[in-house]
């Protein structure tokens, strides 16, 4: 770093009103000074992101007035119920992309997991199974068995057919994330199947949106951009051309912390491309009218699929009757964050998307962020929001897609989908609730397959090395399990 860099970054901080950033400049060592200057260089225009920020709280207090309804009926499908000719042939689908090598799987696990308080990132995280095996460890091995049967499936001979793994991890997770799968021994997967890259971070800023956090007297707070960072994270880091070069054409993108997630699903790969969608997701129907979570509708000015915040439909839409069956919500397609992409689609619109706020706007999200009291020189754990985090949306982008293109797959909650988001003693989305979803599903597979239990509560874990989705398990057939066993 040269004196005029440093000058002339000092200089652009000071224009944008963040000379607080200095506070404690003078009184650093030459090595305390270099890193708060390397820190700062890496925000290329401070006044642009002072507007930016600016722009998001303006946006995040507009309410748009829009009109939303379901998604027609040729956008829509669901697994429960689903006869079992389709389902084959979903499935079949999706088996003959993962034996072409078309098929990547797209980790979300950049996310602080403040929530859950645990010093790790949440895909190292250990909810209690019998086994002891963490989120990573259950997903990695989701990847092998898929392999495995896809070998089987395919009949692709001694070869067994690779998906890769992209995670998408963050400053604060990339080297505790990277260092667990090395002392895992990359939980079986080959190294080269596994590949980490960083989403960008942002500066957070007090509650006004006006000045930076510092989060020691060397170094401002800063967190990551949201999971829209997505987007821009596979085109800055190459994965986008890695895709491309590998001629992989179909990618699953989930989030580490569902503890049931199906990945590389090749029921949904298959219903995406039997459908030609380019760009699908799994959602989980609503609870009742006052669950709080998104849901995917349309959006019937545009003609154009979105994604609604709880908060954004009156009671009386969130508790209407779907017409064609009053026993269900009219709109009740919880999203849960689980999407399919075409590559084409990727590689056509990420330059778009990732260039312009439109599509990406920046949200505001007011948290507790430990940082400076610059008046009591002090650093502080608050116990209030006291500052603002800035996140785009990865659903952000689904207007943009055509509707024609665009898929919407439900599925049953207690197969697919319970998040870990909340330390214990929450209500809902605890270590103890997933681990509950993760063994009921596992012992209702070992049920079927004429397994006995030894009590009638007892909860038994199936390793995803065994059963995928409650394949391959004919050998339970008259066999008593217990409490904690793992099979
Ligand atoms: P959440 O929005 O639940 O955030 O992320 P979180 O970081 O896990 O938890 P809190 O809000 O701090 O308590 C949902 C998914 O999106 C990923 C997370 O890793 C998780 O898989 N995510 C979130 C990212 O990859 N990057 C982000 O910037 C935010």
């Amino acid at each position: 770093m040269t004196f005029a860099s440093q000058e002339s970054i000092m200089e652009s901080f000071n224009r944008a009103g963040q000379k607080q950033v200095f506070t404690y400049f003078d009184s650093l060592s030459e090595q305390g000074q270099r890193k708060l200057i390397n820190q700062l260089a890496k925000i290329e225009d401070p006044v642009n992101l002072v507007h930016t920020v600016e722009e998001a709280i303006q946006y995040s207090s507009s309410s748009s007035a829009r009109d939303f309804t379901q998604l027609p009926e040729e956008s829509t499908a669901s697994t429960v119920g689903l006869d079992s000719e389709t389902q084959a042939h979903w499935s079949q689908l999706g088996f003959e992309a993962i034996a072409q090598g078309e098929v990547a799987v797209l980790l979300m696990a950049g996310g602080q997991g403040t929530r859950l308080g645990s010093n790790e990132p949440k895909g190292c995280f250990d909810i209690q199974l019998p086994s002891h095996k963490s989120l990573f460890q259950t997903q990695a091995e989701k990847i092998l068995k898929i392999e495995k049967l896809t070998q089987h499936q395919q009949k692709t001979g001694e070869k067994q057919p690779r998906i890769m793994w992209y995670i998408m991890t963050s400053g604060p997770t990339r080297e505790s994330t990277e260092t667990f799968f090395q002392k895992n021994n990359y939980f079986g997967l080959s190294p080269n199947q596994v590949k980490f890259f960083n989403q960008g971070t942002l500066p957070c800023f007090d509650l006004k949106g006006e000045k930076i956090l510092l989060a020691s007297q060397d170094s401002i707070c800063e967190s990551p951009d949201g999971n829209g960072g997505l987007y821009k994270a596979l085109l800055v880091n190459g994965i986008l051309d890695d895709m491309v070069a590998k001629g992989i054409k179909h990618i699953h993108a989930y989030c580490v912390d569902n503890s049931l997630v199906k990945v590389a699903d090749p029921l949904f790969i298959g219903f995406a491309i039997d459908r030609k969608f380019d760009l699908a997701t799994k959602v989980v129907r609503k609870r009742d009218a006052n669950e709080s979570v998104g849901l995917i509708v349309l959006n019937d000015d545009l003609k154009r699929p979105c994604v609604i915040e709880y908060s954004e439909i009156s009671q009386a839409l969130a508790e209407k009757k779907d017409p064609q069956d009053p026993s269900k919500l009219f709109l009740r397609a919880a999203n849960i964050v689980n999407h399919y992409y075409s590559v084409d689609l990727l590689t056509k619109m990420i330059p778009k998307w990732t260039t312009s706020q439109e599509y990406l706007p920046f949200h505001i999200a007011k948290k507790k962020i430990p940082s400076m009291n610059l008046k009591s020189n002090e650093f502080y754990k608050p116990t209030e929001p006291n500052g603002i985090k800035l996140e785009q949306f990865i659903f952000d982008v689904f207007p943009s897609v055509e509707l024609s293109k665009f898929g919407c797959l439900e599925v049953a909650r207690s197969d697919e989908f319970s998040p870990l988001k909340n330390a214990d003693g929450a209500q809902n989305d605890t270590p103890t609730t997933c681990r509950l979803h993760y063994l009921k599903r596992s012992t209702e597979w070992i049920k079927k397959n004429g397994g006995l239990l030894q009590n009638q509560d007892d909860l038994v874990e199936v390793s995803p090395l065994t059963s995928y989705f409650g394949e391959d398990l004919e050998i339970v057939k008259g066999k008593t399990f217990k409490n904690g066993d793992v099979i």
